[in-house]
């Protein structure tokens, strides 16, 4: 499976959102992944529809929308007016996780679960079939650069084996500490979409960064 990169703008410079937008689009990433945080959720707030409209009228590439925030059937129509091609929830901030995905998948958006550290991938198996894509946190949401947590192999391998019998199409995608020297390891465990966030925008050239991960197997 080649591995499809989704560069997160929440390590771009939005003083200036145009020009890195630009490279974005120059480069091999295959989606941008735009991090959305309520501050309830987690312990952050970032941006919502009005910039995620602004982005999707400058980008060529599908919105990757991860949705770290309580409660997100609230919004589902509302990002996915915004331009969202694939949005995610967290299985943590969604009581009735099934419905939410099925409001998502009426708005013909791909749907995605997320899973922080704590929670067992065991815990997905139910909804498994419903879905396009599973989210592993290898961080715990709400911040870039941070370090990534060794278990999420373990996670990835268990929920690849399973989609295996139950899912075959399943993207499996990770999310926080993703660079140059876990990429392949991340890949022969069974994810398939790298979110890389500050490897990507701290890089002195984000280009080669992408096409460094795009090219890494
Ligand atoms: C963290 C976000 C990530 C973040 C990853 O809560 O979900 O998408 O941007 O950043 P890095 O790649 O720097 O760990
Ligand atoms: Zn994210």
């Amino acid at each position: 499976m080649a591995l499809i990169i989704s560069p997160s703008l929440l390590s771009a410079n939005f003083m200036n959102l145009k020009a890195d937008i630009d490279m974005l689009n120059r480069s091999q990433a295959d989606w941008l992944h735009l991090d959305i945080m309520d501050g309830h959720f987690v312990p952050n707030i970032t941006f919502g529809m009005p910039i995620i409209k602004q982005i999707k009228a400058h980008t060529t590439k599908p919105l990757d929308v991860h949705l770290m925030i309580e409660k997100p059937e609230r919004y589902i129509s509302l990002f996915c007016e915004s331009g969202a091609d694939i949005i995610t929830v967290h299985f943590e901030g969604s009581i009735h996780l099934h419905r939410t995905i099925y409001q998502i998948k009426d708005t013909g958006a791909k749907a995605g679960v997320a899973i922080n550290p704590h929670t067992s991938a065991e815990l997905l198996w139910d909804i498994l079939p419903d879905i396009d894509m599973v989210l592993v946190m290898s961080v715990n949401p709400g911040y870039g650069g941070q370090k990534f947590i060794e278990h999420s192999y373990d996670k990835i391998r268990a929920i690849r084996e399973k989609a295996n019998k139950i899912n075959p199409n399943l993207m499996i995608q990770v999310d926080g500490g993703v660079d140059n020297t876990n990429v392949k390891k991340l890949a022969q465990a069974g994810a398939n979409v790298l979110v890389a966030g500050s490897y990507v925008f701290n890089a002195q050239d984000p280009e080669v960064a992408i096409a460094t991960l795009k090219n890494a197997l």
